[in-house]
C-alpha cells in the first residue's frame, strides 16, 4: 500500500506518520526529515538545500526526484510506503506517475491556516527520528527529551512566525494544486486512481488518528 499524506505546514503529516507507519508496518519516507539530515551531516546535498529550507522556499523538484528514487530502491519499500511532504508540486506528482509508482491513498489533513502559527511555536523535535511534540498539545513524558531515546528535543530553524507565514503561502500556491490533481482523477475513475480523503486535522492528536486509520481501513 502507498500512501501520500498531504497537508498544509504543521497540519501533524510527521505527528501522524508516526501512528500509521507504525499499524500498517511501512515506512514513513519524509523528504523534510531527509534533507534536514542531510543538512546536519553537511553532505552536498545538505549545503544546497540548508539555504532553501531556511527561508521557508521548495527545494528543486529534481534534487527531491532524486533522493525519493534512491530511497524507493530500498528493500523496506516493498510492501508499501508512507509519503510525508511529497509530493510537494505537480512536477513531483506527475514524475510518480511517469515511473509507474502508483499510489493507492491520497490523505488530505485539513487545517485552518490561523491555528498553524500556535502550533509550530510550540513544536519541538526528535531530529535523529523525526519525532515531533508540542509543548502544550502533545508534550513530551519529561520536559526537554524525546520519549523513545532520552536525547535533547530541538526547535526547527524554519518555525519563526514570519518563515511559516511562507511556508503557508507557497503550500496555498504550489502543493494544494494537487488536491484538485488527485480528487480530478478520482472522478475519472481510472484504474490506477487513488483513493482521495479529506480528514479534519484540528481536534486530539489520537482523535485525528483514528479518522485516519478508519479512512486507511486499518
Ligand atoms: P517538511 O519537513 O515537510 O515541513 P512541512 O510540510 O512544512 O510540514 P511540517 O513538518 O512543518 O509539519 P507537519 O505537517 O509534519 O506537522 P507536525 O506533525 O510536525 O519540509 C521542510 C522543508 O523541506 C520545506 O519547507 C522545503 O524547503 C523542503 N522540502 C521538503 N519536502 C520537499 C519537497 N517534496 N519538495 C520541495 N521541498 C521540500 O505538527 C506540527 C506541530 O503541531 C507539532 O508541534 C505537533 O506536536 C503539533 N500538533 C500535531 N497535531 C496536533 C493536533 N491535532 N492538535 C494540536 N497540535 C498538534
Ligand atoms: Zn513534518
Amino acid at each position: 500500500m502507498r500512501i501520500i499524506l498531504l497537508g498544509a505546514p504543521g497540519a501533524g503529516k510527521g505527528t501522524q506518520s508516526n501512528f500509521i507507519s507504525k499499524a500498517l508496518g511501512i515506512p514513513q519516507i519524509s523528504t523534510g526529515d531527509m534533507l534536514r539530515a542531510a543538512v546536519k551531516e553537511e553532505t552536498p546535498l545538505g549545503r544546497k538545500a540548508k539555504e532553501v529550507m531556511d527561508s521557508g522556499n521548495l527545494v528543486s523538484d529534481d534534487i527531491i526526484l532524486d533522493i525519493i528514487k534512491e530511497r524507493l530502491k530500498e528493500d523496506d519499500c516493498r510492501s508499501g510506503c508512507l509519503f510525508d511532504g511529497f509530493p510537494r508540486t505537480i512536477a513531483q506528482a506527475e514524475a510518480l506517475d511517469r515511473e509507474g509508482i502508483t499510489i493507492n491513498h491520497v490523505i488530505e489533513i485539513r487545517v485552518e491556516d490561523s491555528s498553524i502559527i500556535q502550533r509550530m511555536s510550540g513544536r519541538r523535535v526528535h531530529p535523529a527520528s523525526g519525532r515531533t511534540y508540542h509543548l502544550t498539545f502533545n508534550p513530551p513524558q519529561q520536559p526537554g527529551v524525546d520519549d523513545e531515546t532520552g536525547e535533547p528535543l530541538i526547535q526547527r530553524v524554519d518555525d519563526t512566525e514570519e518563515t511559516v507565514k511562507k511556508r503557508l503561502a507557497i503550500y496555498h500556491e504550489q502543493t494544494s494544486p494537487l488536491i484538485e490533481y488527485y480528487t480530478g482523477r478520482t472522478a475519472e475513475g481510472t484504474l490506477d486512481s487513488p483513493r482521495f480523503t479529506t480528514v479534519e486535522g484540528t481536534g486530539k492528536v489520537e482523535e485525528i488518528r483514528d479518522r485516519i486509520l478508519k479512512a486507511l481501513g486499518a
